[in-house]
Order: C-alpha cells, then structure tokens, then sequence
C-alpha cells in the first residue's frame, strides 16, 4: 500500500507539473500520448483504490488555475468537457449507455446528432450585453477563467458588436462558446519568423494560440493571426433555443463564425461515415482538428441526461486515431539491404497509430540508437507523421523498470555471417559479401520488380525463399528455373509455376534500359539507364564503354561512370551477364528492337507505373499529378490491387496507407519518386 501511495503521489506530481507547462505556460514538454499513460496509470491505481483518491487529484479537475495577472471572471455554467470515444465500438457504447437513460417511450432510433469537427484550439466565453462584447474569457479551471477581452477583440472573425438584423434587435444578453484557433499555414509561417528572429519556436498551432490569447501586451496578440469558430450559446436572453442545430442557425445568422463542415445527421451509421470522411478531409484544412464532437440534437433531452464526473452525457469527443503512440520495445533486430547496408528496427508490442497497426519501426542506425540510450525492454513514444515509415523516437526514461538493455550492432551479418564494417564518414554499417543470401534475395526481387524485368510472381518473399531453396545463386539463375524445381516446393501449384514461368520467359524480352535498371548497379537507376541504353544500344556494349566515353553523356557524371566501370570489370558480374545471354536475354547483345526505338523518343521512367498519392507533398496535387503524367505514368484516387506505388507526402490519408500496407503495396516518400524520376 505504501508503495502503491508514493506511486500515485509521484503521478500526481508529474501531471501536475505538465499540466503547468501545458495549460498556464502554453509549453508542453510531453506530447499527448505521453501524458496519457501517465494519466491512465494514476487513473487505474486510483480506481483500484478508491479510498486514495482526494479531490485535488489531477483525476478530478480540468485545465489548470488561472493565471494571477489576468482578472479572474466565474463562468455562467462551470465548463465540462467531453467523454472521449477512440474507435466505432466506443461511440456505439456510448449510445448504448446513453439510451438506457432516455425517458420512457423512447430509444436511439428516435435520436438526432449534430456533428462537428471537434477544433483542436482554446475553449473561449464570449458574453455580450446589447449587442456589444463586454467580455471574453479562457476556460481557465473550468469554474473561473482569466478575462482576455482585451485580446479577444484584435480576433478579425470575432464579432464586436451584434447589428441590428431583420429579427430585431440583438439579445440583452448571450453568453457564446468557441474554440479559437491559429491556422497551419499562418503557424509556420510564425514559427519560421520566430526562428529567424532567434526566438524560441512552437510545437503546434494550438500552444501558440493559447500563448497569444494569454498575452498581457494585446499588441502582441493583434500581431497573430488567430481565428475562431462558435458551437455553443450558453445563454440567451428572450429566446429559447430547443436544439444545438438551432443554436448553430442562430449564432452564424448573428454573423459568429461556425464551421462549414457542422451537420445534422439522423443515425448512428451516418455519423461513423461522416467521421471516416473527415478522417481523410482533415489533411487538407488549414486548422487542425482532433476528432468529431457527436451532440444530441434536443437540448432538453441532453439536459435530463445530465452529466457524468465532468462530462455531459449528451455528447461525445469521437477522437482521430493519434499519430503518436507509446508502446513497448521487445527486440532490435537489423535488416539487409540489396546493396549490403545494415539498417537497425524495432520490433513492438502492436499498438494502434493512425489507424494502422504498428509491429515494427525504424532505428535509422546505430548512432540514433546510441544518441538517444534506446534499449530492448523500453517503453518508448514512437510517430509516424510526416514521415511514412513509423519511428521510435525516444524512450520513456522515466518507465525504466531495471530490465531494459543496451543494444549492440551485431558484429556479423545475420543472413550470411560474415562480418560486417562501418567504412569510415558513414553512419552505416555494410555486409560487404555479395553472395550474402539476404543481399542476394533483395537484388532478384530487385531485378523482377516492375522498374526492372518486371516478372510478375517473383516478389520479395517468393525470392528470398527461392535463394534459402538453393535454387537461384545469382539474377540469372531465375532463367534457368525448370518446372519440376518448384513444384516440389510447398505452396506452388501447377498453376502458380506456369505463370511465373511465362512470366520469366516474357521479360526476357524487356528493352535493355529496364535490364540495366534490373542490375542494380550503384547509382544507377531507370533515368540513367535510359541514358545509357540510348547510347550504347546493348549490354555488350556498356559493359565496353571506357570511363571517360560515359562521362561525356549530358547527365552521368564520374561516380556513375566509374560504378559501371567497376560493375562491368568484376569477372562475377561478366559470368552472370554470359547466363543471361546464353538464357536468351535479349537486350545482352545489339539488336535494335522496337520497343527502344520508342523510349529514344524521350525518357518515360514511369512507363507503365500507377500512383496513387496521399498526404500533404511539397508541390500541390495538381503539380505533382501532372509530373508523374510528364514522365508515363498514370495517378488514381484510390490504392488497388492495380496500384503500383503509393506516393505519400506528410500526414498520409489513414485509409489509403493501411490499404497499401494490407496490399503490400510499396509506399515511397516524394524524395523516392523523384528519384525514380531522375
Ligand atoms: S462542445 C461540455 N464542440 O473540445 C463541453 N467542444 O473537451 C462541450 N471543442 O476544450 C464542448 N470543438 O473547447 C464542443 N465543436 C465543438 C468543439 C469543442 C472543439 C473543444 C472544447 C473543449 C474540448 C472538449
């Protein structure tokens, strides 16, 4: 017990402190997740005793005390705030427990909901008395708040006075809520001011909001452009408002901003589809939201609801999966790449982040690993934002238990065990054995991918298990794959091994930019190959080619040149390009085929290739569709089993990634594409 006391006390202490930091200083030092398992862990110490639980735990209490240089104002009502619900099953629950308490005579099916982006801003309290703002005010604890008028009012959007409209006169008095918030676009565009300035620069739109809200200098305020939307009327006087869509009506047609996306829907159904909708829809605005508010329409009915703890019964937060997670680090193990570099991952407990489940993430290196003390056993906050592949970004220090240990990078390969080197400048470590089977099973999936011979059927996993089979040592082996090799095997049927045997006998006849790309020769990819097949009309002929002869074409510069020198003299590398000529290769020896005759007329590295484009890129949409048209290749709006690639930008659209992934489709960052591109 006196354990399980000290814990929950240096819980509290430490929530405390990061409710300061977020609430009264507007500078979190931990992101939301990693407030959360805090949070969750004093909450599950305190259920599990309730004797311990005292009024002025952080449990019991949102938002934080007003600050002492702003006059302190009571609020009408003490502001709640709302249940959250994290997935469909929590809002179905919800509307489970909430019908159970409806009046007699009357059940969910009899229920309206309005729906509205929930703003991930500042909660204010507007309070008008004829027609004139007399006051605004922060949430504060939510029974006092701080009076902020004077900065509220350099708010463009933010009505001043009511005008007299065809309804009469303004309300004596109306007590308005909203959310104010600072665009994307304007946040950057602060932040890199801020940076210039050498000035201390904001994690999100929402601390700088809050922070220029909380200004004593209003100048200060008026200096950044903040907005605001409205989604609640307190108080009004002469006038009864029955519903929140009425409420909505009444406020925009008093000239306060509401939000364009707001709803009145009549099932549950609608509001999940409305839901994944702005899943989606949210990567395009310019504010950020965290989820969708889920009200009951009927006013009275939410107020005979009441509320639990803190929160109304009436309403919902149906929150966005996050896009940061805490889990736990089981094992760190390293992967081999094609051309022999050892990249560090972490292998996790499965945890749920933006949408997708997440078993594993990037170490970049060891120097990553190292710089940040990440150790096998720790609880760690991992992210996928803008970036595609989900990180580990730091461990959770404070959630060590003793038991957690240091990683090594291992001193052989683990694929072939030899050993591996880190060549001096790089962050990198290489297995340097090129019959490494790790290595080797990477180059023929490489080499059968669809920017190279493209053999449909030999993909990552059938190649590595072709390799461990003994059944291919080199890229030209695959032409000497017989029917009765494979059908042996497990899992290939007749069928299966007649297709991937046309598949095989079809690429022999790919033009011979593709069988260069197919190579995987250093630094070479379709771009220059196109260049190179241009020239040299075969692999014969390339592999001739002296140095300086390459150099001289417009776009290969002596790094390139020199790799195809090395690659070419390599007696291995000659031995395998003779199997390929023997096995019927076309493009080995010179022969001007048709297809060639069509690439000279321009290079088209995305021939063939469909996109499909999520996320936020550094060009728009429209540019970037139009780019990959420029270079052959065709964009979708959604992933198939026909899609090639999906190219994601920053904040990638949740469905469309986990679609991919479900697929196994390869997912490349703008930085790849261009690559592919040249
Ligand atoms: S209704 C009882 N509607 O989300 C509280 N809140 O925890 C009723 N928020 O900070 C809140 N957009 O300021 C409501 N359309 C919206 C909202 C919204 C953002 C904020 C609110 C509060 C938090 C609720």
């Amino acid at each position: 017990m006196r354990d399980v006391e000290s814990r929950i006390e240096v819980l509290r202490r430490q929530i405390r402190y990061h409710n300061h930091r977020y609430y009264v200083l507007d500078d979190p030092v931990i992101s939301d997740a990693e407030y959360d398992v805090l949070m969750r862990e004093l909450r599950e110490l305190e259920e599990a005793h309730p004797k311990l639980v005292t009024p002025d735990s952080p449990t019991q209490r949102v938002g934080a005390e007003p600050l002492d240089e702003f006059q302190r104002v009571r609020h009408v009502r003490p502001m709640l705030s709302l249940q959250d619900a994290f997935d469909e099953e929590e809002l179905r629950d919800w509307l489970i427990r909430t019908s159970k308490l409806l009046p007699q005579g009357m059940d969910a099916e009899d229920l309206e909901f309005v729906v509205e982006p929930k703003i991930d801003g500042l909660t204010v309290v507007l309070t008008y008395e004829d027609g004139r703002l007399v006051l605004g005010a922060t949430r504060g604890n939510g029974v006092e708040g701080e009076d902020v008028t004077q900065n509220l009012r350099t708010i463009r959007s933010l009505p001043l006075r009511i005008p007299v409209s065809t309804n009469g006169p303004p309300p004596t008095r109306l007590v308005v809520r909203g959310e104010v918030y600072m665009p994307i676009g304007a946040f950057r565009e602060f932040n890199r001011r801020q940076e210039e300035l050498g000035e201390k620069t904001f994690a999100n739109p929402r601390n700088v909001a809050a922070g220029s809200v909380r200004q004593l200098d209003p100048r200060i305020t008026a200096s950044r452009p903040l907005d605001l939307f409205t989604y609640a009327v307190v108080n009004v006087d002469g006038r009864t408002i029955r519903t929140q869509w009425e409420a909505l009506e009444y406020l925009s047609g008093l000239g306060f901003p509401t939000n364009p996306g707001n709803r009145l829907l009549d099932d549950l159904n609608a509001v999940v589809e409305y839901y994944n909708e702005w899943v989606e829809r949210r990567e395009a605005l310019d504010y950020e939201i965290d989820g969708v508010v889920v009200k009951i329409n009927d006013l009275d009915l939410q107020k005979t609801l009441g509320s639990v703890g803190n929160a109304p019964r009436g309403a919902v937060a149906y929150k966005f999966p996050g896009r940061e997670a805490v889990t736990k680090l089981l094992d760190i193990q390293v992967n081999v790449g094609r051309t022999g570099t050892i990249t560090p991952y972490a292998l996790l407990e499965p945890v749920k982040l933006s949408g997708a489940t997440i078993r594993q993430a990037t170490l970049h290196n060891e120097d990553y690993i190292r710089e940040r003390d990440i150790r096998k056993g720790d609880t760690v906050l991992i992210r996928r934002a803008g970036e595609v592949i989900p990180q580990v970004i730091r461990p959770l220090v404070e959630l060590r238990t003793g038991d957690e240990r240091p990683w090594h990078m291992p001193e052989v390969c683990p694929s072939c065990g030899e050993p591996i080197i880190r060549p001096e400048g790089e962050v990198a470590y290489y297995c340097v054995n090129t019959a490494c089977p790790a290595q080797l099973g990477r180059r023929i999936e490489h080499f059968a991918s669809r920017g190279g011979m493209e053999i449909e059927g030999l993909g990552g996993r059938i190649a590595q298990r072709l390799v461990s089979e003994g059944l291919l040592r080199d890229v030209a082996d695959i032409y000497y794959l017989r029917e009765e090799d494979l059908l042996p095997l497990e899992g290939f049927a007749d069928k299966k091994v007649g297709n991937l045997m046309e598949a095989i006998e079809a690429s022999k006849k790919r033009p011979l930019s593709r069988l260069i790309t197919a190579l995987g020769i250093h630094y070479v990819g379709s771009v220059v190959a196109r260049l190179l097949a241009e020239r040299y009309r075969s692999l014969e002929a390339l592999m001739e080619a002296p140095q300086e002869e390459m150099e001289a074409i417009e776009g290969i510069g002596p790094r390139i040149a020199k790799s195809i020198r090395e690659w070419s003299n390599r007696p291995r590398n000659r031995k395998v390009v003779e199997k390929l000529r023997r096995a019927g290769v076309r493009s080995i020896a010179h022969r001007r085929m048709p297809e060639e005759v069509a690439e000279t007329k321009g290079p088209q590295p995305l021939e063939g290739l469909t996109f499909v484009i999520t996320g936020t890129l550094s060009i728009p949409r429209r540019e970037m569709t139009a780019l990959i048209e420029g270079h052959g290749g065709r964009v979708t709006g959604s992933v198939s089993s026909r899609t090639d690639y999906l190219l994601a930008g920053a904040n990638p659209g949740d469905r469309k990634y986990t679609h991919a992934q479900e697929l196994g489709k390869p997912i490349i960052s703008e930085e790849e594409l261009r690559e592919m591109i040249g």
